[in-house]
C-alpha cells in the first residue's frame, strides 16, 4: 500500500530533460530498442514471464546444456537459469572464433608511457589470439595445482594479462578474486586469509602517473606477514595460511626480489604452456569470482557471483545500454578496426565495473573493448580525448569524480581533440551533480550524445537502473528507471511502497546477476542485505528475512518514474565513486598508538564528491603542543591509514579532540559531526541525547589550520 510519508527529504529540484536523438544525429546504426513502448512490453515481460523473456534474449549465448527454468527464490536465495551449464570464457572467446569472427579485434591496449618516438604503445588482440593466451595461462593454473572452486588472487596494474588471468580462471572453473592495484599489503592479507587462497598474480609494478607503484613489493610484504603469524598458534586467523605460488609479470623493470620458493615468472611459465586448454562446462550456479567490497563493519565482503545469472546480466546490460551493435562499419568509424564500435570503459578491473565492462560483457557483446594502463593526467591533462581520437571511441563510460577533474583541468584540453566518433556516453560509481552531467554533454558529447547515469552495485554485478540511449529521455542527476528483470521501488523501513517523496531504495524480485553471497559468511550476508525491509505477512518462516534486497541507498522517485539517488544511508561512504566503511578507516586509525577513538564521516569535496573527515581522540600526553606538531602527527596518521588501506583512504580533513559526541547510550553521533566536517556554523540538528553538550564547540575549535 503506497503511502504519502517521505522518508528522506530530497532537495535536488532539476527540470532540464532532453529526448533521446536520432541514432544518425550520433553517428549510430541505430537503436537497438528504439520506442517507450518497445522496452516497456520488454520490460513487463521480462518481471511476468522471466522464462520466455530470458529464453529469447539468452539465445546468441552458448549453453553446453541448455537450461531449464529462468529462476527460483527463497528468499536471501536466488538461483538462475537451473540446470544450465555453461562457460564465461567460451562466450567471451570461443563462440565467436567457432562463428567465425576469430580475427576481429576483441582487446585494443594501451599503456601509459610515451615511448621515445613520441607515441604510447598499444596492443591489439583478437579473439582467436586472446583465446590462445587464455588457453596458455589456464594450462599455467592447473600446472601449479589450481583446481575448479579454487581461488586465484589477482593484483596487477591494467594490463592485457590482468584480462587473461581473469579469463583463465572463469575457463576451469577457478574463482578469481581482484584485489585492485592501489591497495596497500595489509588488503591482500585480509582478503587471502579470508579466501583461502593460495596463489597470487601480480606484476613487478604498475605505471601510474609517470611512476612505478611497487606491487610485487607490496605481495611480498603480504606474504611475510603471512609466514611470520603462521605458527601464531589456535586462534589465530593467520593460522594454516600459505601461498605457494606468486606468479608476476614483469611490466616495468622494477627491482624485484626473488624468492626461489614461490615466485616464478609470468614469461617463463607461458613458454612451456601448451596453446590449447578444454574449457570447463560449469553449472549455471558455480562460483564466478568473488570481489571484495565494502561494507558498515571493518571488515571487507568477498561478494560471491556466479557463471550464468552474471554472464546473461552483464551481456544484456553490455548490448541494450551502450547499444552495442558487433560488426558493422559506421560512417564516423570505418577503420582502423574491422567493426565499427569500439567501446572504453575508463575503470580499473579491481573494481566490479572493470569486471563487468571491460572484460564480461563487453566481449561477450563482441564489441572491442579499449583498455588503458595508466592515469587521465599523464603526459598531460588531455590524454582521454587524444585516446578518444586516436581509437575513435564509440561509447565512453566513466565516473563522475573524474567528470569534475576534466571539467576543473579545463576546456581547452578536450577542444584540441575530435571527438566526433562517440555515440553513448556514461556514468557510474555515484550520484552525478547536474553541472557536471551538463558538462559532460556539452564538451564530450558534442551536446547529442545520449548520457546513460547506470546505477548499481559491486553486489548487483551490472546496471540495474539506467536510461536506454534511443528509449528515454534523459534528466541531469537521474539514473532512470528499472532495467529488464530488475523490480525496484523506494520503500519505507517496513517495507511498504512510497509513492512520493524520498525513501529506501528497494529491490523486490531477484535478477540474474544479484550476488549469491558473502564468501565464508553466511550472517552477514542475510543481516546486511535482507533483514532492513519488514514486510507485513511476506516472512513464512518467521526467520527475520526479508523478502526484498537492501542496497544501502536511499532514492526518490519522480512522477515519470525515474530514480533519483540520494546516497548511501549506511556508514558506508562514496569517495571517488569507490566505496570505503568508514568502520574500516576509523579501525585504521585506531591501530595507531597515538589514536583511542576514532570517527570518520564522509564530507563535501569538490572534485571527489565524497571526501573523508577523521576524528580522532588521542592517548593522554599524545596531543601536539602547537600547530606545527599537529601537522606532523596528521601527516603520520594519513600515510598510516595509506599503508593499512591504501591511497584511495587517506582522509582529507584530520581533527583532534578530547571527546567525541556521544548519545547517552555511548553511540558516536554521526550526524553532528557531518555538520561539523561540512562547516555548518550553528548546529540545526536535535542534540537533546548528546551526552555532553561542550564535546561539540570543543570540536569546532579543533578545526585544522
Ligand atoms: C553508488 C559501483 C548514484 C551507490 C558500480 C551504490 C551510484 C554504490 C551510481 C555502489 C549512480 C553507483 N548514481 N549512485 N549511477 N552508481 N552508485 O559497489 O551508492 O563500487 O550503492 O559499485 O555506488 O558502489 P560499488
Amino acid at each position: 500500500m503506497p503511502t504519502e510519508q517521505s522518508a528522506i527529504e530530497s532537495v535536488l529540484n532539476e527540470t532540464r530533460r532532453f529526448p533521446p536523438p536520432a541514432p544518425g544525429e550520433v553517428g549510430a546504426a541505430r537503436w537497438l530498442i528504439d520506442s517507450a513502448d518497445a522496452y516497456r512490453a520488454m520490460y513487463e515481460r521480462s518481471l511476468a514471464d522471466p522464462d520466455g523473456f530470458f529464453e529469447e534474449v539468452t539465445a546468441d549465448l552458448h549453453w553446453f546444456r541448455p537450461w531449464e527454468r529462468a529462476v527460483e527464490f527463497k528468499a536471501p536465495d536466488a538461483k538462475w537459469f537451473l540446470g544450465g551449464k555453461t562457460n564465461l570464457c567460451y562466450n567471451c572467446l570461443d563462440r565467436h572464433v567457432e562463428n567465425d569472427r576469430g580475427n576481429e579485434v576483441a582487446l585494443v591496449w594501451e599503456g601509459e608511457p610515451i615511448q621515445p618516438n613520441g607515441q604510447p604503445e598499444i596492443v591489439t588482440y583478437t579473439y582467436r589470439e586472446l583465446l590462445r593466451e587464455v588457453c596458455k595461462f589456464a594450462n599455467v593454473l592447473k600446472k601449479l595445482g589450481v583446481r575448479k572452486g579454487d581461488v586465484v588472487t589477482i593484483y596487477m596494474g591494467m594490463v592485457p594479462e590482468l584480462a587473461i588471468a581473469c579469463l583463465a580462471c572463469a575457463r576451469i572453473g577457478a574463482v578469481h578474486s581482484v584485489i585492485f592495484g592501489g591497495f596497500s599489503s595489509q588488503a591482500i592479507v585480509d582478503r587471502v586469509v579470508d579466501a583461502d587462497s593460495r596463489v597470487i598474480v601480480t606484476c613487478d609494478g604498475a605505471w601510474r602517473r609517470g611512476h612505478v607503484v611497487p606491487l610485487k613489493e607490496n605481495v611480498d610484504a603480504a606474504v611475510n606477514e603471512l609466514q611470520a603469524s603462521g605458527g601464531a598458534g589456535a586462534g589465530s586467523l593467520l593460522r594454516d595460511q600459505q601461498i605457494d605460488y606468486v606468479v608476476y609479470l614483469k611490466r616495468t623493470r622494477n627491482q624485484i626480489v626473488w624468492h626461489a620458493d614461490r615466485d616464478y615468472a609470468w614469461r617463463d611459465l607461458m613458454v612451456m604452456a601448451d596453446e590449447w586448454c578444454p574449457c570447463e562446462e560449469l553449472d549455471s550456479e558455480d562460483d564466478a569470482f568473488i570481489l571484495y567490497t565494502s561494507g558498515s563493519t571493518g571488515k571487507p565482503k568477498g561478494i560471491r557471483h556466479t557463471v550464468g545469472g552474471y554472464m546473461v546480466h552483464t551481456y544484456l546490460t553490455s548490448k541494450y545500454v551502450f547499444n552495442l551493435i558487433p560488426g558493422l562499419a559506421t560512417p564516423k568509424r570505418p577503420d582502423p578496426l574491422p567493426d565499427g564500435q569500439l567501446f572504453w570503459c575508463t575503470a580499473d578491473v579491481g573494481w566490479i565495473t572493470g569486471h563487468s565492462y571491460i572484460i564480461y560483457g563487453i566481449l561477450a557483446a563482441r564489441v572491442p573493448s579499449l583498455m588503458y594502463e595508466g592515469a587521465p593526467n599523464f603526459p598531460a591533462e588531455d590524454r582521454f580525448w587524444a585516446m578518444v581520437e586516436r581509437h575513435k571511441v564509440t561509447q565512453f563510460y566513466t565516473a563522475p569524480t573524474a567528470i569534475r577533474a576534466f571539467m576543473k583541468w579545463g576546456q581547452e584540453h578536450v577542444e584540441k581533440h575530435d571527438l566526433s566518433s562517440l555515440q553513448v556516453l556514461g556514468t557510474v560509481g555515484e550520484p552525478i551533480n547536474p553541472e557536471a552531467w551538463m558538462w559532460y554533454r556539452e564538451f564530450i558529447g558534442r551536446g547529442v550524445c545520449p548520457i546513460v547515469d547506470t546505477w548499481w552495485q559491486t553486489e548487483t554485478g551490472g546496471h540495474m537502473l539506467t536510461t536506454l540511449p534511443g528509449v528515454h529521455d534523459t534528466k541531469p542527476g537521474s539514473c532512470g528507471v528499472p532495467f529488464f528483470g530488475v523490480d525496484a521501488a523506494i520503500c519505507d523501513e517496513q517495507g511498504n511502497e512510497i509513492s512520493g517523496g524520498g525513501g529506501l531504495l528497494a529491490i523486490r524480485k531477484p535478477w540474474p546477476s544479484i550476488l549469491r553471497g558473502v564468501w565464508g559468511d553466511r550472517d552477514r550476508f542475510v543481516s546486511t542485505y535482507w533483514t532492513k525491509f519488514n514486510v507485513d505477512g511476506a516472512l513464512d518462516n518467521g526467520d527475520g528475512v526479508s523478502p526484498y534486497y537492501f542496497p544501502g541507498d536511499g532514492a526518490h522517485r519522480d512522477p515519470d518514474g525515474y530514480f533519483w539517488i540520494l546516497g548511501r544511508v549506511d556508514d558506508v561512504i562514496n569517495v571517488s565513486g569507490h566505496r570505503l566503511g568508514t568502520m574500516e578507516v576509523e579501525s585504521a586509525l585506531v591501530s595507531h598508538p597515538s589514536v583511542v577513538e576514532a570517527a570518520v564521516v564522509g564530507m563535501p569535496h569538490e572534485i571527489k564528491g565524497t571526501g573523508i573527515a577523521a576524528f580522532c581522540t588521542l592517548e593522554p600526553n599524545e596531543m601536539p603542543k602547537d600547530a606545527a606538531g599537529m601537522d606532523r602527527l596528521r601527516a603520520a596518521l594519513t600515510a598510516h591509514v595509506a599503508e593499512q588501506i591504501g591511497a584511495i583512504a587517506k582522509p582529507d580533513q584530520i581533527r583532534f579532540t578530547d571527546a567525541l559526541p556521544k548519545t547517552r547510550s555511548g553511540k558516536i553521533m554521526r550526524r553532528l559531526l557531518r555538520d561539523v566536517a561540512a562547516g555548518v556554523q550553528q548546529i540545526k540538528q536535535d542534540t537533546t541525547t548528546l551526552e555532553d553538550f561542550t564535546v561539540l564547540a570543543r570540536l569546532h575549535e579543533s578545526k585544522e589550520s
